[in-house]
């Protein structure tokens, strides 16, 4: 499957969420992923885990990306805006950096939801994330009931969590749209048809271009999530010109992520 315009791969983000409940287990499916996509080049696998089976993924277990790209990169599924301090609980930017993380999700509906992250939160833990290295991943998306005028929502959250951001720093991001109503957990869900994927696409491409530029904007990977698995993966991919995938659920089963990432890398 062709790469995007700008020559970026195809981005796969695996979201474990809380799981797995156990080092053993994490390992297993670490290990997993890693066999079931060793000979993938097309397409950049991204492991986004608890941050506490974060260490696990390192050399020996996680050896270095091969000269093609090859393998398995890690990251986490937020962090602080601080580097460093008097914040019991958190995890910084830098910390996630020093134990080998690449990419870093950012504002994901479920923490927007159950732990008040706010634009303004979002914004600076990009800012942190950036500062220290890391390529992040910025969660939007509207809820259900804001359905009606998701581009109104889209464009404050992107307003806003990019705020001050300049176009070098924004040359490693990647934009996760998941409309929070087809996340497989987010309950009475139903799917999001390729179509109005591709229309949120077009529309955060536009809110890129204006802004940044055509150089900038084509460099910011625009990914989709929401209950994403091995039989529609493609369609994102293909009719709604996403630039990849964040997968929750499926990406919790060996077979079946292994299968969506392979399904696009022909
Ligand atoms: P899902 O989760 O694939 O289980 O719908 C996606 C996400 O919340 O990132």
């Amino acid at each position: 499957m062709p790469k995007n315009k700008s020559m970026l791969k195809i981005l796969i983000v695996a979201n474990w969420k809380m799981n797995p409940k156990s080092p053993i287990e994490a390992k297993r499916l670490f290990e997993g992923v890693q066999r079931g996509t060793k000979n993938v080049k097309n397409v950049e696998v991204v492991i986004c885990a608890p941050f506490v089976h974060l260490c696990l993924m390192q050399p020996p277990l996680n050896p270095p990306l091969t000269k093609g790209g090859g393998g398995v990169r890690i990251g986490a599924q937020d962090c602080f805006w601080e580097q460093k301090g008097a914040f019991t609980g958190e995890v910084s930017p830098i910390i996630l950096k020093n134990v080998g993380c690449e990419y870093v999700i950012i504002g994901h509906s479920e923490r927007r939801q159950y732990f008040g992250e706010t634009n303004e939160t979002i914004n600076l833990k990009l800012k942190a994330a950036l500062a220290a290295g890391l390529k992040p991943i910025l969660c939007i998306g509207e809820k259900e009931e804001e359905r009606e005028y998701f581009k109104d929502i889209l464009v404050r959250q992107l307003a806003m969590g990019l705020r001050d951001l300049n176009a070098r720093q924004l040359s490693v991001l990647s934009i996760a749209y998941e409309p929070v109503w087809a996340i497989s957990t987010s309950g009475g869900h139903h799917d999001c048809s390729p179509e109005d994927a591709f229309s949120a696409y077009l529309m955060i491409k536009k809110f890129l271009i204006t802004k940044y530029g055509k150089s900038v904007a084509e460099r910011i990977r625009i990914i989709y999530g929401g209950s994403v698995d091995s039989k529609n993966a493609a369609f994102y991919i293909k009719e709604a010109k996403m630039e990849g995938l964040l997968v929750g659920g499926a990406s919790l089963n060996i077979n079946e992520f292994t299968k969506i990432i392979t399904t696009i890398e022909k």
